[in-house]
């Protein structure tokens, strides 16, 4: 019998349908589980009649595979992934490729791939984003490592991998961690990307507008220029009804959001490199304060807000602000994250190319978007991009949204609305385009206290002064 293309590790779903989307594309494939059963289950199931071998001993899997043998473990992040390396190492030659698929931190990408570069082994740490049916019909693909590994992988990859106008939403990201890391910032994007719409989705409910209408304006948005795959999903979810009590079956789910920790990985990369990601803090921040459900449930009663929603707009008009707000703080989440992975890139040597990253994004993943083709034309037309806010189209669009966004947030205020991730990103835009922040107060404050001195507006930059302040009697 001929060898297998590729082998993986970890039959889980995103397993299971990887290595269906894989064989479907002409490719012969090897599988293993630590639970034998499930691979049995698969070979009984999915994969019957289909050109997938499965083993239950991992050294007939590996011998299985031609060489170089090209191995992915889609296993839990984690010591998983350095368990099942380990397991591996004593089977396998130097020049083979293992491919790790899962949602891992980039730091463990970057200590993997040197341990098995000085083992002769070959390593991809490779973002996959899209979720169960995306890696069934075609995920986003986000391959970190040297480049002569990341040849052995690409036929395979491109193949499998979502398309876009004919183009594989698959890039080589860059060495090292770089692919893990550009998903981790996908998954910061995402967390921002799905509070901002439960934020529109929280002002509308309390503005009176039904799941039905909901459902009709997402879908609507779905249609413009907000067009993508959460919106697409969020108007979906509206339509729902839970068959147990009448109800929207979205206003039966307990509002406890769970996260497994890429978005907090995401601001704790981003506070240790000094980069700004408020949009994203907020979201994560937004969905530590749901898990408080009965901290919450327990201070209603206690701490006083407004009662009755009021606005003095149509619904019609609502509508239309939310959208702009909902519209320009997502530019800011993006324009935060992007410049995110421009500070990581130059930190860790990575050269990541924006656009490029643009440009994967564009489909199979769940942050995949028309605007994105939008933000990769604004890197290819300017590499250099600072902000981008500063774009010619995305300039315009805030500069178009920014009354209504404003309007939306002090709407939100008045109403006792939490709206973290609208404000947070309206914060941003206000602080970015203000040429004297109060920073001269904090440093005055600094001097005084710490005599870290400062620099003058009158006087060239590098030049510190100190100010003996009057001493403070208590
Ligand atoms: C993707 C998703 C995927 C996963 C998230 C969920 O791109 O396909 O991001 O990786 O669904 O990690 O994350 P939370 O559990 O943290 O919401």
């Amino acid at each position: 019998m001929s060898k297998s293309d590729f082998g993986l590790i970890g039959l889980a779903v995103m397993g299971q349908n990887l290595v269906l989307n894989v064989e479907s594309r002409g490719f012969r494939v090897s599988v293993y589980n630590r639970t034998g059963s499930v691979t049995e289950a698969f070979l009984a199931d999915g994969a019957k009649g289909r050109n997938i071998e499965g083993h239950a001993d991992l050294k007939a899997f590996v011998e299985s595979l031609a060489t170089p043998r090209k191995i992915q473990i889609m296993v839990k992040a984690g010591g998983a992934v350095d368990a099942v390396i380990e397991q591996l190492l004593p089977l396998i030659d130097q020049g083979d490729l293992i491919i790790d698929g899962g949602n891992s931190l980039f730091t463990d990408t970057q200590r993997r791939s040197e341990y098995l570069e000085e083992k002769g082994i070959l390593f991809i740490g490779a973002g996959v984003s899209g979720g169960e049916e995306g890696a069934l019909k075609g995920p986003a693909i986000m391959p970190g490592g040297p480049m002569d590994s990341w040849k052995i992988i690409e036929p395979i990859f491109t193949a499998i991998s979502a398309k876009v106008n004919g183009e594989a939403c698959c890039r080589h990201m860059g060495a090292g961690g770089a692919g893990h890391y550009v998903k981790m910032i996908h998954n910061g994007i995402e967390y921002g990307d799905m509070q901002l719409i439960c934020e529109a989705y929280n002002l509308f409910k309390a503005a009176g507008f039904t799941a039905e209408e909901q459902a009709a304006i997402f879908d609507e948005w779905n249609r413009g220029d907000l067009e993508s795959y959460l919106i697409q999903i969020t108007s979906k979810i509206f339509t729902i009804i839970d068959e147990e009590t009448g109800e929207p079956i979205v206003e039966r789910i307990m509002d406890r959001a769970g996260q497994k920790g890429t978005g907090r990985w995401t601001v704790l990369s981003a506070t240790e490199m000094g980069s700004v990601i408020s949009t994203i803090n907020a979201a994560v921040e937004a969905r530590i304060l749901s898990s408080w459900k009965e901290d919450r449930v327990e201070a209603a009663p206690h701490l006083q807000g407004p009662t009755a929603f009021q606005s003095g707009l149509s619904k019609e008009e609502l509508k239309q602000k939310v959208h702009d707000a909902l519209f320009a703080s997502k530019i800011i989440s993006y324009a935060q994250g992007m410049n995110m992975l421009r500070a990581a890139s130059e930190q860790y040597g990575w050269g990541l190319n924006m656009g490029d990253i643009a440009s994967v994004w564009r489909g199979g993943c769940i942050i995949r978007a028309q605007f994105l083709n939008r933000i990769k034309e604004a890197y290819e037309g300017n590499p250099e991009l600072k902000n981008l806010m500063l774009d010619d189209y995305f300039k315009g669009i805030l500069n178009a949204s920014q009354a209504n966004w404003r309007e939306v947030v002090a709407l939100a205020v008045t109403n006792g609305i939490p709206v973290p991730a609208f404000s947070a990103s309206l914060a941003y835009y206000d602080s970015y385009r203000e040429e004297r922040l109060p920073a001269n107060l904090l440093q005055a404050q600094r001097d005084y206290f710490g005599a870290h001195t400062y620099e003058r507006i009158d006087k060239p930059v590098g030049e510190f002064f100190h100010t003996e302040w009057p001493e403070v009697i208590e």
